[in-house]
């Protein structure tokens, strides 16, 4: 396959680019990242000399750029995403943006130069908290923070070009991934980071938020099926079946790192925090796929990379970071 893969020098986003570079040696890709903050070149700069890779620097909300890069491609992986809830709540502005609006440019692109498929990766958070049992992909979108409904928006828009128009999409929606080369801000790597540097771990509100653990290999694993057996217009949900409390991950990283238990340091909780994620996987088993990284060892094996990379992961938490962070947290 010829592929044109938006966001992949984000953090699944990558992971999935050399997933597909190693695991099918007669595609070829073309990653159109805008490199945001949260876009890094560096975590390709192993595949970048590889003849089936290239890389485009460009928004996803730019028509005429997209038409470009996506004429003859055999299908779109869009990654592209502003992706942090505590973003979202002090700065909706681009999530509505590129969540949303890049969406329809893809899905308009998609439309006009008849490309075979279009896989619109989304995620578990358009279900809204779940008190008890899990969202199947017949359940209703109930998204309660600004990225989750933007989320929800692109999901929304994409099945309706399906039904009004025909254009081959397929959506997933994952739990939360944790692994090697996912930007400092989200809780696992953050966590990591500051108790390798002994640092504060601030745990919102009283830590017994739930989330479900996909470990980013299995997640990309899951959406290559869905890119070649998924069925146009179906949506597959890729949970991670690990399912665990903010207090008992934040305990196990500070095991992992060694560090003690008082480095934990409850502050405010984000304003609309979402309870519990959890969803039904039967429908992706169904086409054969199951986690297969369990989740202790995945963990370990992120906290080792994450000691073993600092070069990667310092830089990215002196610059544009340290700012979010004071305000983020100075006075929490
Ligand atoms: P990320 O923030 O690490 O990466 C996003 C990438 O998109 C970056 O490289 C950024 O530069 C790029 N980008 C942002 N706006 C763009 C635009 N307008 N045009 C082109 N590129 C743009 O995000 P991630 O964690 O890798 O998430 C990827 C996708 O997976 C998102 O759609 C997110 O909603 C979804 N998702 C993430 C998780 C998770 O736990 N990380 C779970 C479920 C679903
Ligand atoms: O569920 C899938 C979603 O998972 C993805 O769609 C999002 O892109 C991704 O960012 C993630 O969203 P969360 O809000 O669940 O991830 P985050 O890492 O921000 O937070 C995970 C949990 O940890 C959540 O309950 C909030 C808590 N948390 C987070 C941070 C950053 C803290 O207690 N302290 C923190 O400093």
């Amino acid at each position: 396959m010829k592929l044109l893969v938006t966001g992949g020098a984000g953090f699944i986003g990558s992971n999935f680019i050399r997933h597909l570079l190693r695991e099918h040696p007669d595609d070829s890709v073309v990653n159109l990242d805008k490199l945001t903050y949260a876009g890094n070149p560096a975590n390709l700069a192993d595949v970048a000399g590889d003849p089936r890779y290239a890389f485009v620097q460009g928004d996803i909300c730019d028509a005429k750029l997209v038409r470009d890069v996506a004429r003859g491609v055999d299908a779109i992986v869009n990654l592209a995403a502003e992706s942090h809830v505590d973003r979202s709540l002090v700065e909706p502005d681009g999530f509505l943006r590129t969540d949303v609006f890049g969406v329809f440019t893809l899905l308009e692109a998609v439309r006009d130069l008849g490309i075979p498929r279009l896989l619109h990766v989304s995620t578990d958070e358009v279900y809204g908290s779940v008190a008890r049992g899990s969202s199947t992909e017949r359940d209703p979108l109930r998204p309660s923070n600004p990225y989750s409904a933007s989320k929800a928006g692109g999901d929304l828009l994409a099945l309706s070009y399906w039904h009004t128009h025909g254009v081959p999409v397929v959506l997933t929606r994952s739990s939360n991934n944790f692994g090697p080369h996912q930007y400092p801000e989200k809780v696992v790597p953050l966590f990591i980071t500051n108790a390798l540097d002994d640092t504060p771990l601030p745990l919102y509100g009283d830590g017994r938020n739930v989330r479900d653990w996909l470990y980013v290999l299995d997640n990309c694993a899951a959406i290559d099926l869905v890119l070649r057996r998924g069925r146009d217009g179906e949506v597959y949900n890729i949970g991670g079946g690990h399912e665990v409390e903010n207090i008992a991950l934040t305990r196990e990283i500070l095991r992992l790192t060694g560090k003690p238990d008082t480095l934990i340091r409850p502050v405010t909780d984000r304003p609309g925090h979402d309870r519990r994620y959890s969803v039904d996987s039967t429908k992706i088993g169904q086409l054969g796929w199951a986690p297969r990284y369990p989740f202790a060892s995945a963990l370990e094996t992120t906290v080792r990379w994450y000691r073993e990379h600092e070069t990667w992961w310092r830089p990215l938490k002196s610059g544009e970071f340290r700012a979010w962070y004071e305000r983020q947290y100075g006075n929490r």
